[in-house]
């Protein structure tokens, strides 16, 4: 963090650590990580990349939302310590006896899988996270709890080995949270007093801006009137963008506005004929709910494929759609969905087709005082429809997609009666292939439409060269990416001939 003179406001948090109550008086700009490793000497919880790759920093939050407590495995170093206020922290110091291990450091030890130790905690915390929500899971869970874990010495065997010997061992009904850390949840139940400042002399050189957690949109735009006087502003939600741009490239604002607690901005229900997805709406939510997964079984397709568990706990769809990055896989996606969003302000709200939300890079339609109220999916027609996702990324998880694809195709028989073809990574913001769009519609699907379809949306975006992949890979994935979705729907709607190509 950069240092700066003056005065600096610090926020006064409460909240459990370990099962014990704490009071602090913290520089909002301060990771949950750094209150650990530096306020707190706490040297449990590693830190390593500090942007949400690694996992060394995992802990586990214990919070009351939707009337009942969660415990979740975040990224410290992307959790400002701020958001702590109200809330139980646990880390690996926490679940240990004196001198006992917690049955998941057992397991571990039982089947080697640690060496220098380092990842340790992390996978220890990632593990935990995943018994205490899941005390049966199978291969698919185990795989996506640790894939937000890097290991550089030990390999992988082993510590899949200790999580299936810990599934052995735990017997029906144990509890892998000690009762003292479990006892914190009838405390969580209490309401929290809003966050309070002091202003103090700035001899530690933090950043100094002040952190705002409105409770309702009223209050929301009441912070806005007030951040405006004292300079600039930022919302935050899950944070898993800003918070990387806060400690790689040391963006910071005067003040940052907390949207998580927001309460018109939760919740996910059908209303009209259409899927509403409030703002706040994390993306493990979604991979849970059962009517994302009856009615958009591509948005679960998405999900499980974006960054890693302990990202998709806070991070938001909104998020992602506000972020404007060009490869946003939920953008991209929502895209072929024909999403839609509703933009908020003090003024009221408007309803934007995101097709029409994206101006130029990072420019959208999105105004500096209006939040993403709700996302909006009208549910699928009666008609048949494919849906396809694909994403071309260097690794199999926690990566940020070179190309990324969505299709949404409706059709009679063998014939396409409305494709809806998106794109991430190709142009400056995710967009659809509306040429190829009107070229397939009322076509009848065969080897020959899909070689022109793919020659077709190969011509209508020209890729850059970036770190993620050359300008000229880039198009051949835009083809690739065409072949092979519609080659699956012909397998999808012919399945008794096979491919045609
Ligand atoms: C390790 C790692 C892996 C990742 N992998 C992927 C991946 O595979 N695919 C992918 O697409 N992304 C990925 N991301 C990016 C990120 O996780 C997503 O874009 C996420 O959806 C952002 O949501 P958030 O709630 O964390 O946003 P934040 O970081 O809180 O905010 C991002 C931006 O959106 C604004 N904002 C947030 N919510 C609202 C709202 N309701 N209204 C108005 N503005 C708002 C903020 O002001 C900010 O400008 C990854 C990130 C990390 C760190
Ligand atoms: S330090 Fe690597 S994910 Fe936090
Ligand atoms: S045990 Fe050394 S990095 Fe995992």
């Amino acid at each position: 963090m950069e240092k700066s003179s003056g005065h600096l406001n610090l926020a006064q948090i409460a909240f459990w650590l370990n099962g014990k109550k704490m009071q602090f008086d913290i520089p909002p700009g301060i990771t949950t990580l750094e209150l650990l490793n530096d306020k707190l000497s706490m040297s449990g919880t590693k830190s390593s990349c500090n942007e949400g790759d690694c996992g060394a920093c995992t802990v586990i939050i214990g919070q009351r939302k939707n009337g009942a407590t969660s415990y979740q495995t975040v990224n410290s170093c992307l959790y400002p310590a701020f958001r702590l206020h109200g809330k139980h922290l646990i880390t690996v110091e926490g679940i240990s006896g004196k001198d006992e291990l917690h049955p998941v450091q057992t397991a571990l030890l039982d089947e080697h899988g640690t060496q220098c130790g380092f990842c340790t905690p992390g996978f220890v915390m990632s593990l935990l996270g995943l018994f205490l929500n899941n005390p049966k899971p199978g291969k698919a869970d185990i795989l996506a709890a640790l894939e937000g874990n890097l290991c550089r010495c030990t390999g992988y065997d082993s510590i899949m080995k200790a999580a299936n010997l810990l599934k052995k061992r735990i017997k029906d009904n144990a509890d892998l949270l000690p009762s003292a850390l479990r006892k914190v949840e009838k405390l969580l139940n209490k309401t929290n007093p809003p966050l309070l400042y002091k202003r103090v002399e700035n001899t530690e050189g933090w950043e100094t801006y002040k952190c705002y957690c409105p409770k309702s949109l009223s209050e929301l735009w009441q912070n806005i009137v007030t951040c405006k006087k004292t300079g600039s502003y930022k919302f935050i939600a899950g944070g898993t963008d800003l918070m990387v741009l806060a400690n790689i490239q040391h963006i910071h604002y005067a003040n940052l506005i907390d949207l998580s607690q927001v309460s018109e901005l939760d919740g996910i229900a059908i209303q009209n004929s259409e899927l509403h997805i409030g703002g706040n709406v994390t993306l493990t939510e979604l991979q849970h709910n059962k009517l994302v997964k009856k009615h958009f079984p591509l948005m679960i397709t998405a999900i499980e494929q974006m960054a890693s568990t302990q990202i998709r706990n806070t991070a938001t769809l909104a998020g992602n759609i506000a972020n404007a990055s060009p490869v946003a896989d939920g953008a991209t996606t929502l895209l072929a969905l024909q999403a839609k969003v509703v933009l908020a302000s003090s003024r009221g709200d408007r309803t934007v087709e995101l097709s029409k939300y994206y101006h130029a890079y990072k420019q959208t339609e999105l105004k500096p005082e209006e939040v993403i109220r709700t996302v909006v999916l009208p549910l699928p027609s009666a008609d048949k429809h494919w849906q396809g996702f694909l994403k071309s990324a260097k690794r199999k998880a926690v990566d940020i997609s070179g190309v990324v694809s969505a299709v949404l195709i409706s059709y009679k028989g063998n014939k396409i009666t409305q494709a809806v073809i998106s794109f991430g990574g190709v142009a400056p913001y995710p967009a659809r292939a509306l040429k190829t769009m009107t070229f397939l519609a009322g076509k009848t699907i065969s080897g020959k439409l899909i070689e022109q379809a793919a020659h077709l949306a190969q011509s209508e975006f020209t890729p850059i060269s970036d770190v993620r992949g050359q300008k000229d890979y880039r198009s051949v994935l835009i083809r690739n990416h065409l072949i092979r979705h519609l080659t699956c729907f012909l397998d999808a709607v012919k399945p008794q001939q096979g491919s045609m190509l």
